[in-house]
């Protein structure tokens, strides 16, 4: 089978991490924790952590001004900017529109995207569909994270798990065979509750009783999470791959989304890719939901491992329950 010819393409990515590094010793002296423990259950050895001032915003607007400057675009010819983020700055306006103002991509229009870990994938395949309708020719995928802001710096089973850090990447309308191949996504919102910040919203509005029981920070059922993240994003793969008329030894490098080592093992096992040809750098950053995949490709491209050409899959899972998996020749 032929491979679907692609509409859009990203035409460069960029990053944007906080400088603090907190290691697993640091945390060893905040809850009852080790090194040993987070190292061999999730694969963690340090994170960066926003200082009290940066924003997410500011992560992703750092991202996507080196997105822009690599790509040669101007601020002005950005059509479409699309951020998503499981922690905004603000419940209103959206944290595009913070990002919109930081880099003054004055011309777009903004909007936030709710879908976690599978935000920034969601995203790419909205941009798709702009650049397929004829409707933009410069869209601005951002994800923008500050986890530690959502986290129970007590609970040990959750905090020691996530980090902060901003993705970006510009998509533009495919010239030749490179470009987004296929994509396939999914979401269950009956597992909402695996995963998730009850208080805070419309639902149970802010107030004394939330924050005392911490109603607002991120509640996990840790492996419940973890069954159903190896599922979905096996799942995703193969049905993406399917889509791509491609088989797991045509995948040049598989980016998932970095949440785990373990889960990341098992989800490549499943997909048929070994982990020679899997892009990994959990151990330094943790999970920064949906940021990890755009920071994966960045860091991918800038150390040589993926090169013009090579045909890519990356997956990701998270809160929702929601899940993708798109394959691009990069
Ligand atoms: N340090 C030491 N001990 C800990 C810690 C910790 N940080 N956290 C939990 N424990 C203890 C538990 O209290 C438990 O103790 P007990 O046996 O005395 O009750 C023991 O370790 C085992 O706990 P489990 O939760 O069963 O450990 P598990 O092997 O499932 O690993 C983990 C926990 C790492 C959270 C795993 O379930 C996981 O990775 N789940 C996926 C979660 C995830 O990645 N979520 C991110 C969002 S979704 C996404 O991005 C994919």
């Amino acid at each position: 089978m032929s491979s679907p010819k692609p509409t859009a393409r990203i035409v460069a990515t960029g990053r944007c991490l906080p400088d603090r590094v907190v290691t697993n010793h640091d945390l060893e002296s905040m809850v009852d924790t080790s090194d040993t423990w987070i190292r061999e259950r999730t694969g963690i050895r340090e994170r960066r952590i926003a200082d009290a001032v940066t924003s997410a915003a500011d992560l992703g607007a750092g991202a996507a001004r080196m997105a822009l400057c690599r790509a040669g675009v101007d601020p002005l010819e950005v059509d479409v900017l699309i951020v998503s983020t499981a922690t905004p700055d603000r419940l209103l306006p959206s944290t595009a529109c913070d990002i919109q103002k930081l880099i003054g991509v004055g011309n777009a229009y903004a909007f936030d995207l709710s879908a976690a870990c599978s935000g920034w994938l969601y995203g790419l395949t909205v941009a798709e569909g702009f650049i397929a309708a004829g409707r933009a020719r410069n869209v601005l995928v951002v994800a923008a994270e500050k986890m530690s802001a959502i986290v129970d710096w007590e609970d040990r089973a959750t905090c020691v798990l996530f980090g902060d850090g901003g993705g970006a990447a510009v998509v533009q309308p495919a010239v030749d065979d490179r470009g987004i191949v296929s994509s396939h996504h999914g979401s269950d919102g009956a597992l909402a509750d695996l995963l998730y910040r009850p208080g805070g919203g419309a639902v149970m509005p802010m107030d004394e009783e939330v924050l005392r029981r911490k109603d607002h920070l991120v509640k996990m059922a840790g492996r419940e999470v973890f069954k159903n993240a190896v599922r979905s994003m096996a799942e995703g793969a193969e049905r993406a791959l399917a889509a791509a008329g491609w088989t797991p030894d045509d995948v040049d490098l598989l980016v998932p989304h970095q949440a785990n080592i373990r889960i990341i093992e098992a989800t490549a096992k499943y997909a048929g890719i070994p982990m020679e040809r899997v892009f990994v750098n959990v151990d330094r950053y943790g999970n920064m939901s949906s940021a990890t995949v755009p920071i994966a490709l960045d860091e991918a491209v800038e150390q040589g491992v993926l090169e013009p050409g090579m045909n890519v899959l990356s997956v990701a899972f998270g809160a929702g329950l929601t899940w993708g998996a798109t394959a691009l020749r990069w």
